[in-house]
């Protein structure tokens, strides 16, 4: 069976049984079945310490909706627009849903974009440079600007010195910043701490650069003492690092200045260029309190940021800033466009810009400031809900990232679409995320958990080692 861990602890409560799609989402007369994919178990990263069989979701080929040839009169009898408007209200319905049961994946899903419904029957597209206009002219460049512009002052370089693109996530902001810095030191070693987003090494495997992965602490951000051990030991070759501004599974924060410090005390200074990756946190950071800053006063390359996550846009976007003086490396100019290719993208989506052009103008600093400080109040609610349950959770400083033991059932995982790695699991707090929802979340977490454990008489499992003895409490840990 998709979807079951089979290691004999699982599913000690309900045995077997295979989540039903909601209710309003019964597609049996709707799709058609193909044969399901032996796909347990595929994966795992191989030599990894913690190697546990990856239990892939419920595979989406084992249902579609099928595309049909239409029938000659199918224009006269209308049952065409019949059968797709009841496809399309099935789904919307099933969206609702799921949207209310979200809870593992940084993503706002709190907005209202009515006022732009009017702009969705253009074909708008940015190919090409955002500062030189293609000669296709259904673009969306007079927003795109307006937005690297708000970008560039958060992040403090002036509006000559910076260049930068929508890009179409935050894998893509990775991918360019990356590449910059490759260009800038063609034989430079990539660094980067091992909890790094996956889209990182990535990078390394498509650019052929060499790798090096770095040491964490036990809050997930790098460890300079592991990272000053591996430059030595490529002290003649420069650095291209990828900071991390949250990591993906605990949401911790590389020390930026520290990483800093232990290059330029090194014997890399001007020899090393940082892009920091702030997928998430690069927008929340800003507004903490007491954080610190991320600036292009300080000697990094670049900075990317997801404009789907906490910005809330409804489709995958991302901004990507960094300084003019580099680009000219990567940029080669394209006839056929009458514009500069140095973009990772070629066609680009001008819709995307006009979107967070919309959110930023409508918040502006001070509602985005709200947002983080709401977010992070309710994450301190969850940690510390969970952790008077008895539940090992574990919330870094700075972050709304609350890390907490694996739910046992994967059947509890998918209701509300958990984000897990080995024995931990997360609930990324957005600005959706209220207490009502944490307290349905808790209260069906807390019922279920019973059972797994049967009131106490099985012990859980210890998570000392991903989130410290501190915060686990397992039999050993407990205070
Ligand atoms: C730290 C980090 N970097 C990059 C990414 C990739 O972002 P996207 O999903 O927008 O491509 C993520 C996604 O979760 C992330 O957490």
């Amino acid at each position: 069976m998709v979807g079951s861990v089979g290691n004999g602890l699982m599913d000690l409560c309900d045995k077997g049984k295979v989540e039903p799609l909601p209710k309003e989402f019964d597609t049996t007369d709707i799709v058609e079945p193909v044969p399901t994919l032996d796909l347990e178990g595929v994966g795992g990263e191989e030599g990894s310490a913690k190697t546990r069989e990856i239990v892939l979701g419920r595979n989406v080929h084992t249902m579609c909706f099928t595309i049909k040839e239409p029938e000659v009169d199918d224009e006269v009898t209308g049952e065409r627009e019949a059968y797709m408007a009841s496809v399309l209200a099935r789904y919307r319905r099933s969206l609702i849903e799921r949207t209310k049961h979200h809870l593992g994946y940084p993503y706002n899903l709190d907005f209202d974009y009515g006022a732009l419904a009017q702009l969705q029957h253009f074909s708008i597209n940015n190919l090409g440079d955002p500062f030189i206009e293609s000669n296709y002219g259904v673009h969306s460049r007079q927003f795109e600007v307006g937005v690297l512009d708000w970008f560039a002052r958060l992040w403090e370089l002036e509006k000559n010195e910076y260049w930068g693109y929508i890009t179409n996530c935050g894998t893509e902001g990775n991918l360019h910043g990356i590449l910059v810095g490759r260009e800038v030191f063609p034989d430079g070693i990539l660094y980067a701490s091992k909890e790094s987003h996956y889209s990182v090494f990535k990078a390394a495997r498509m650019y052929r650069m060499e790798c090096v992965k770095v040491d964490t602490l036990i809050s997930g951000e790098i460890d300079c003492i592991d990272f000053k051990a591996k430059l030595l030991q490529n002290k003649e070759r420069p650095a291209v690092i990828n900071v991390n501004i949250g990591t993906t599974v605990k949401g911790a924060v590389d020390d930026l200045d520290m990483v800093i410090q232990t290059l330029e005390e090194n014997g890399f200074k001007g020899r090393f260029y940082i892009h920091c990756d702030g997928a998430l946190f690069g927008l929340m950071m800003p507004f903490v309190k007491r954080a610190p800053k991320v600036t292009f006063k300080k000697p990094i390359g670049s900075v990317s940021v997801s404009g789907h996550k906490f910005v809330g846009c409804p489709m995958p976007c991302g901004v990507q800033i960094t300084r003019l003086k580099h680009i000219n490396v990567l940029s080669s100019n394209v006839e056929y466009l009458a514009s500069r290719d140095a973009t990772i993208m070629g066609s680009r989506n001008g819709h995307a810009p006009i979107f967070l052009w919309y959110t930023l103008n409508r918040k502006g600093y001070r509602g985005f400031q709200k947002e983080v400080q709401k977010c992070v109040r309710n994450a301190h609610y969850l940690k510390d809900r969970l952790k008077e349950a008895g539940i090992g959770a574990m919330l870094n400083e700075l972050s709304s990232t609350v890390v907490f033991e694996r739910p046992k059932d994967d059947e509890f995982v998918r209701r509300w679409q958990l984000a897990c790695e080995g024995n931990i699991a997360h609930v990324v707090v957005m600005p959706n995320v209220n207490i009502d929802k944490l307290d349905s979340f808790l209260e069906e977490l807390f019922q279920k958990r019973s059972c797994w454990y049967q009131d106490g008489k099985m012990p859980p499992p210890c998570i000392a080692a991903d989130i410290g003895q501190d915060n686990c409490f397992c039999v050993l840990h407990k205070k």
